[in-house]
């Protein structure tokens, strides 16, 4: 039987185990040629734990996004403001075999249509130098806007661009 439409809906605490899950698929296939294992399961207990997401969604107010299809999750995003006008894409994470079908587009749009009706007149990110998803971002409209080498503790260091979308 084919895939129902995937619904995207806002995430709560009570998703955390969802998001948990999800990252856990997904972090060692899109990071696997890029990162150390060591520095992927640094970044996911950074990120991902149960105290850094609730800390993310109740603190921080970072939203986050939820694509379901067959009830089941396949994907989520996060964002927030980040200055006047500026909201900033935190995550976006489709799992491996449902890449390709739209869902990221649909997360993005999602993010996109929400940001703007809260002000937006620019969305910005950091990637990856080596990620594929540039190319994805590029599709999309973002561009390229500067390089940042982020130290995250213990040696690690995220080597990124950051790419912005004017909306
Ligand atoms: C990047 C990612 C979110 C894209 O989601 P997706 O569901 O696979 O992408 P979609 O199916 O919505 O693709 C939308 C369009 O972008 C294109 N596209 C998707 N990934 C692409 C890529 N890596 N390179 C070039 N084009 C790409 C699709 O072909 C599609 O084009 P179309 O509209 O002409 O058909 C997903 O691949 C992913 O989760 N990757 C691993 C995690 C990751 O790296 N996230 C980004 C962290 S910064």
């Amino acid at each position: 039987m084919a895939d129902s439409d995937p619904l995207v809906r806002t995430a709560t605490v009570q998703d955390i185990p969802a998001i948990q899950e999800l990252s856990a698929c997904i972090w060692p296939i899109a990071y696997g040629a890029i990162l150390s294992q060591a520095q992927i399961d640094f970044m996911l207990k950074k990120m991902y734990s149960t105290e850094a997401l609730t800390q993310q969604i109740e603190t921080l107010e970072h939203t986050f996004l939820l694509l379901e299809a067959d009830q089941l999750p396949r994907g989520f995003a996060s964002f927030s403001l980040h200055e006047i006008k500026t909201y900033r894409l935190h995550k976006l994470y489709v799992l491996s075999d449902y890449q390709g079908k739209g869902a990221g587009k649909k997360l993005l749009d999602t993010v996109i249509h929400q940001a703007k009706e809260k002000g937006a007149n620019a969305l910005e990110l950091n990637v990856n130098r080596e990620n594929n998803a540039i190319a994805f971002y590029k599709k999309i409209g973002f561009s390229i806007v500067r390089e940042e080498d982020i130290a995250i503790g213990s040696g690690y260091f995220m080597n990124d661009y950051v790419m912005q979308l004017s909306l």
